[in-house]
């Protein structure tokens, strides 16, 4: 896995700076005021600190940006980044510091200068956030990877706050190395395989293959990958760190390693993006991670689902009818619209094994939400008003877009089918929400629920706040931060 940056507190030694390598940071507030470290920095730079402070730039750089100083007279650094950042920055403004931070910094050492200033946590994990690539396949070795120390004025309080942060990084960058990585790596016995590996930290994993899905019934799940030459699989990673006996939040993910779109084959140009179809699973993973390490007090339990849709002569074909798990009977009109025929069944097995409080399930489901939102927000879609609104606000919170999208009666006709129970597509228009409603047949009477459109969002071709290019490792910010406000004991 793609490890975090090595980042530490430390309280503040002036007489490092001028000897520090890599790259200085110092803070200084839009007043312009130097504090401790920046006058040290001003002095041994001979006034160049005060000299760009003063300047036009600096008077309009916006809280949280960051100018640099190339290769300063006076410091063996090969720069100094001045981070513009009021005394009372908000979350925003720490963490926009921070990404710029680790943007600059690529692999060199970073000795960051935050004296008094708040949000030195925040800015911690934006940092973190941001100082990913991911390397895997590529034959050069990259450099070894530079440290990244923090000078602050209460290092532990600092270091207590960025602890459970941390643990919202490592999972997300976990989520990341999971989207991006290709298809014939990420196989689905590979992916089980790196979430097996998460049961060292405390998690109860368990896979469950073919002939338990089989048994299970999990029948419109398993048309799908019966195609492919890879296993299908389902995965349920425990996490029960609240009161004994109390219903977890149940967490479900579309995990389709590779979709080709089957039968109904998929258009040339671009399908090699679909190696990100598995991001519903991916996020769901980076939560279960992340709750580990920071040890939540809350019941979850993350289920995914993982198939690889390809056509084959044993391939689903459209026009088949499949019986679900639940036993309402499918048509599959088009074999692309594969995800919702895996989430039905690990929907169904969730609430019947779990009987949970609530439900979120995560799906790269449909290139229709793209049309609607573009890569700025996932659609939302939900069956109970408190819980959706707790989620918008968390997303807000975390600077992770959410829109809510409507479910309604005439939606759901549109599934009609004349010789099955439903058909699995719904037609052109609305098409994801009409994607939203084929799931909400398979949410139990009382099962608050919210169904999360991610095709947007999951990885995108430009660099976003706080990740670059590439898997985004959207929602494990937003999903760690609602369960800590609605499902965590204090
Ligand atoms: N995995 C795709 C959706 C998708 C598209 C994700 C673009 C990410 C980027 C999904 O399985 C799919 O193919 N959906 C179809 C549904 C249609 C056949 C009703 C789509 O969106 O075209
Ligand atoms: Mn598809
Ligand atoms: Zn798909």
């Amino acid at each position: 896995m793609t490890a975090l940056t090595p980042l530490t507190f430390a309280e503040t030694q002036i007489d490092e700076i001028a000897k520090a390598k890599g790259r200085v940071a110092v803070c200084v507030d839009p007043e312009g005021r130097l504090d401790v470290g920046a006058r040290r920095v001003n002095k041994l730079t001979r006034g160049a600190l005060a000299r760009l402070v003063e300047s036009e730039a600096f008077s309009q750089a916006k809280p949280g940006s960051v100018t640099t100083m190339a290769y300063p007279a006076g410091l063996e650094a090969e720069a100094v980044d001045v981070i513009c950042l009021p005394k009372s920055a908000d979350q925003t403004a720490a963490r926009k510091a921070g990404a710029a931070l680790a943007k600059n910094r690529g692999k060199a050492d970073l000795l960051v200068l935050a004296g008094s200033f708040r949000r030195v946590a925040q800015i911690a994990y934006g940092i973190a956030m941001r100082d990913y690539t991911f390397e895997d396949h590529k034959s050069a070795p990259s450099k070894a990877e530079g440290a990244v120390r923090i000078m602050c004025s209460k290092p532990e309080d600092a270091q207590a706050e960025a602890a459970p942060l941390m643990a919202i990084a490592e999972g997300a960058h976990m989520t990341r190395d999971l989207v991006n990585a290709p298809a014939n790596v990420l196989t689905t016995t590979n992916f089980a395989e790196r979430l097996e590996e998460m049961s060292a930290l405390g998690l109860k994993v368990e896979v469950l293959d073919e002939d338990q899905l089989t048994s299970l019934g999990m029948n419109t799940l398993l048309c799908v990958g019966q195609g492919s030459d890879s296993p299908s699989k389902v995965v349920v990673m425990r996490w029960d760190g609240g009161k004994k006996g109390d219903a977890p939040l149940a967490l479900v993910g579309k995990g389709v390693v590779f979709d080709t779109g089957g039968i109904s084959l998929k258009p040339g140009a671009g399908m090699e993006d679909m190696t990100m179809d598995m991001g519903g699973a991916g996020v769901v993973a980076g939560v279960m991670r992340s709750l580990a390490l920071r040890k939540a007090k809350a019941n979850v339990v993350g289920l995914v689902g993982i198939v690889e849709n390809m056509p084959s002569g044993n391939a689903v074909r459209p026009g088949d009818v499949i019986t679900s798990m639940k036993g309402d009977t499918v048509e599959v009109i088009n074999t692309d619209a594969e995800g919702r025929l895996v989430l039905c069944d690990v929907m169904w097995y969730a609430q019947e094994e779990f009987k949970p409080a609530a439900m979120i399930d995560l799906a790269t489901l449909t290139g229709a939400i793209i049309v609607g939102l573009g890569h700025e927000n996932a659609g939302v879609f939900s069956n109970d008003d408190a819980l959706c609104n707790a989620f918008l606000k968390a997303a807000q919170t975390e600077g992770e877009g959410a829109w809510r999208m409507p479910l309604g009666q005439a939606y759901d006709d549109l599934l009609k089918s004349r010789i099955a129970d439903m058909k699995n597509i719904g037609g052109r228009a609305a098409g994801s929400v009409t994607a939203a409603q084929f799931l909400q047949r398979f949410v139990q009477d009382g099962v608050p629920w919210i169904h999360l459109d991610i095709a947007g969002v999951a990885s995108v071709k430009a660099e976003t706040a706080l990740a670059p290019t590439g898997a985004t490792g959207w929602g494990v910010a937003a999903l760690n931060r609602l369960i800590s406000n609605m499902f965590e004991a204090d």
